[in-house]
């Protein structure tokens, strides 16, 4: 077995490429190489025999917990029987139309069609070609300009990367490309003006966005995308009445909406779409992780009734869609989203998703909340947050070179719990498996501020 460990540990160094990471320090050794062997509810387990409680379900997907036999049947039992038919030329199986008709069942008011894609990154892809083309048909091929914002995560593909409004995810990659804009992070935290209550600065935020459809011509505006909490930039909860104002922006100008619900779909706000528990009115929804809590990779673009009707007249005018990948609504991760959105329902986790995630988000406020150098305990269902500064009146950062919240993430680990250092800021971030207990969340709390006492007891 160690033989077997080493050999991996050296296969891993010469030649396995891993997203996100330090490539010199991954290659040279200077970051350890985890392997992954098993995993059981909330449980991950290494090939050294280390269990950790997966405090971020994965990177926030695995909504149902691991280990789950229904998915792994139906997958089984789907490669089985029809391991692959493509979805082009109006072919579907079984499993693929049975799934969009669930997920319409689920999504919100108005949505009418969904088109499948594999990942959350080409799943925006596809929504910013629908809205190119949802405006050429409707004769306005100015209006393609997209407004995102600084802290948006919406992927890293070219556009998708564009649309992302982390400075990581731009730098030397020429990213953001054309038409791509950012406007203001709705982060209540962070705002300039501390004066400013959660509706001011959500008038604030709308009246920046207003600004910018006006400076560049509301003609040429096409959408506005936004995850209904921001994620990856710093779990951060829209301030009050946030959703509301931007709406009225977006209505005025005849500008579309994209909730981005790659992480809030089916359930992880204790309600089934982020947009529904926020007040949004999408006109396209992007959705994976939560879709088959990841036991196989599938997304989806949701597609409102209102664009759809103008999407049909231009395959009236122009021919069939030129849009399509060869596994989208491939059958074997439409049978897994099958199995797992039944699992949510049995499991009641949406619901348990909004009690368990108020109970975890205050023992956590209460067990770390008043740390001088904790600036802000945050979040919204089973998203949790713990922002650190150096000082807390004066709301004083602390300097990233000294990494903070991945130290707090290690110290975290070595007590057997896994939190994600956010990207941008020292945000220790939680988004755990949706089927959390009290008991679990008990042992994230201690062991979150036993790590946050042995980094900054002495700072
Ligand atoms: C809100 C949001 N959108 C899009 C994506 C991209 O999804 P993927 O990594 O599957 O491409 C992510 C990934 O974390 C996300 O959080």
């Amino acid at each position: 077995m160690l033989d077997k460990r080493n050999e991996l540990n050296a296969w891993d160094r010469d030649h396995f490429f891993h997203p996100s990471t330090h490539m010199g320090m991954h290659a040279r050794g200077e970051t350890p190489t985890r392997v992954i062997a098993g995993a059981e509810g909330v449980y991950i387990t290494d090939t050294a025999g280390k269990k950790s409680l997966d405090a971020f379900a994965g990177l926030y997907c695995v909504n149902v917990g691991y280990g789950r036999q229904k998915i792994a049947d139906a997958i089984a039992e789907q490669a089985r029987n029809l391991a692959y038919y493509h979805a082009y030329v109006g072919h579907g199986t079984e499993a693929s139309i049975t799934l969009s008709k669930m997920i319409i069942d689920r999504a919100p008011k108005g949505m009418s069609r969904v088109y499948f894609g594999l990942s959350g990154s080409d799943a925006n892809e596809t929504n910013i070609k629908l809205i190119w083309y949802y405006n050429n048909i409707l004769g306005r091929p100015e209006k393609k300009k997209i407004i995102s914002r600084w802290r948006g995560y919406h992927g890293s593909g070219v556009m998708t990367g564009s649309l992302t409004g982390l400075e990581l995810f731009h730098k030397a990659f020429d990213l953001p490309r054309a038409p791509i804009l950012h406007t203001e992070a709705p982060y209540f935290f962070r705002r300039t003006d501390r004066s400013m209550n959660e509706e001011q600065f959500a008038q604030h935020c709308a009246d920046r966005l207003e600004e910018m459809i006006l400076a560049e011509g509301p003609e040429t505006v096409a959408a506005f995308i936004g995850e209904p909490i921001l994620g990856t930039g710093g779990i951060v909860p829209p301030p009050k009445t946030y959703w509301q104002k931007i709406q009225a922006v977006l209505d005025k100008y005849d500008v579309l909406l994209v909730a981005d619900e790659v992480v809030t779909g089916f359930g992880r706000l204790g309600t089934m779409f982020g947009s529904d528990h926020y007040g949004m009115k999408p006109d396209l929804i992007t959705i994976a992780k939560g879709l088959t809590s990841a036991y196989a990779p599938l997304s989806g673009s949701i597609v409102s009734d209102k664009m759809w009707q103008v999407l049909v007249q231009g395959s009236d005018q122009l021919g069939a869609i030129g849009h399509g990948w060869t596994y989208s609504a491939h059958p074997i991760c439409a049978a897994a989203g099958i199995a797992n959105l039944e699992l949510v329902d049995e499991l009641g986790i949406v619901e348990n998703a909004g009690s368990t995630g108020a109970y975890f988000r205050s023992e956590l406020a209460k067990a770390v909340g008043d740390h001088r150098h904790v600036g802000e305990v945050r979040g919204d269902g089973l998203m949790a947050a713990i922002e650190f500064v150096e000082d807390k009146d004066d709301r004083k950062f602390f300097d990233p070179a000294q990494k903070i919240g991945p130290q707090v993430a290690a110290a975290l680990l070595e007590r057997g719990v896994i939190g994600r250092a956010m990207p941008q800021g020292d945000i220790l971030g939680f988004a755990p498996p949706l089927c959390l207990t009290r008991e679990e969340a008990d042992i994230v709390v201690k062991a979150a501020a036993a790590a946050i006492e042995s980094v900054l007891s002495n700072r």
